[in-house]
C-alpha cells in the first residue's frame, strides 16, 4: 500500500460546505465480490467472448441473435437474487450522504449494484442492462426481460428496433459533458476497479492532473493501466480497501 501527501481538499467545494466535490470512476471490479465478472482478469468475459462480435454495432448488425443472447444471460446474472451490492458499493452510498461536498459517482458498469446500495449521484457512462433503448424512435425504457429481434418499442410500437441500452466500442459514451463539468469542479478523484484500458474513462485521471488541483486515488486489486497517474494508490479487494477509505475521508471531514 503506498501512500503520498498531496495537498488539502480545496478546488470544487459546495457553497459553505469546506469540502470539496468528489468523483469516483468504478469498474468491473468494484462488482466482483457481489459475483459478477471482470472482463479482463483471467476469468474475464472477453476471454471467453469476443468482444467484436458482441459489443460493436458491427457485431449487432452481424448477428443481433447472438447479441442479444449475451446481454440476456447477463441481464438474468444480474437479476439472481445471490448478486447483491457488496461492502464497497455501500461504503460509496455512505460517502454521498455523508461528505459534506458533492460525490458524483461515474461507472462504467452496466449493472445496478450502485443504485441497490443507495447511491443517487450517479452516471452510467456505458449505459445500463435493465434498460433498452429503441433505434427507431431513440426511446429509452426499463427493460428487465430478454430482448430479442421481435420486441415491440413500447413507445413507438415498431419492432425490430430494439437494442440493449448499452454504449458499444466505437460509441459514444453517455453524458460525458456533464461528467467533465464535475472533473474540472472536483477536489478528489477516485479510481475504483478498473483496469484503465478503455477511453474515455481511462484518461479521466490526466484530465484532472492537468486541469485541476484535485488530488488523485486508485483502489484496485493490482495497478491498473494508469496506476503512476495517480498521487495516492491503494490495492486489496474493493470490500476491504473502499470502506476504510471512506472511513478515513469521511473521519477529516470533521
Ligand atoms: N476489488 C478491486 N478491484 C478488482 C477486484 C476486486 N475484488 N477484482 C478485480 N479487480 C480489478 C482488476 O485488477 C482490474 O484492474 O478490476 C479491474 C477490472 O478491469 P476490467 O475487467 O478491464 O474492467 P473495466 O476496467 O471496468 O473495463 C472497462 O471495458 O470492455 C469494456 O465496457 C467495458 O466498462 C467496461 C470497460
Amino acid at each position: 500500500m503506498t501512500t503520498t501527501h498531496a495537498p488539502p481538499l480545496s478546488r470544487g467545494t459546495r457553497p459553505g460546505s469546506g469540502a470539496g466535490n468528489i468523483v469516483v470512476l468504478t469498474g468491473a471490479g468494484i462488482s466482483k465480490e457481489s459475483g459478477l465478472d471482470t472482463f479482463r482478469c483471467a476469468d474475464g468475459i472477453w476471454n471467453r467472448v469476443r468482444l467484436e462480435d458482441v459489443a460493436t454495432p458491427e457485431g449487432f448488425q452481424r448477428n443481433p441473435a447472438l447479441v442479444h443472447d449475451f446481454y440476456n444471460a447477463r441481464r438474468r446474472g444480474l437479476h439472481d437474487p445471490a448478486v447483491e451490492p457488496n461492502a464497497a458499493h455501500a461504503a460509496l452510498a455512505r460517502l454521498e450522504a455523508e461528505w459534506p461536498g458533492e460525490v458524483l459517482i461515474v461507472t462504467q458498469n452496466i449493472d445496478d449494484l450502485h443504485e441497490r446500495a443507495g447511491s443517487r449521484n450517479l452516471i452510467h457512462m456505458h449505459g445500463e442492462l435493465n434498460k433498452a433503448r429503441c433505434d427507431g424512435c431513440q426511446g429509452v425504457v426499463a427493460w428487465h426481460e430478454d430482448l430479442a429481434l421481435d420486441s415491440q418499442c413500447p413507445l413507438c410500437g415498431e419492432t425490430g428496433w430494439m437494442r440493449p441500452h448499452v454504449v458499444w466500442f466505437g460509441e459514444m459514451p453517455l453524458e460525458m459533458d456533464r461528467i467533465f463539468s464535475a472533473l474540472d469542479e472536483s477536489a478528489l478523484f477516485l479510481s475504483i476497479g478498473t483496469s484503465g484500458a478503455v477511453y474515455p474513462a481511462a484518461g479521466f485521471v490526466s484530465h484532472v492532473r492537468r486541469f485541476t488541483r484535485a488530488r488523485t486515488v486508485e483502489l484496485n486489486m493490482e495497478p491498473s493501466e494508469g496506476a503512476t497517474l495517480f498521487q495516492e494508490t491503494l490495492y486489496g479487494p474493493a470490500t476491504r480497501v473502499v470502506p476504510a477509505y471512506v472511513e478515513q475521508l469521511l473521519a477529516t471531514a470533521g
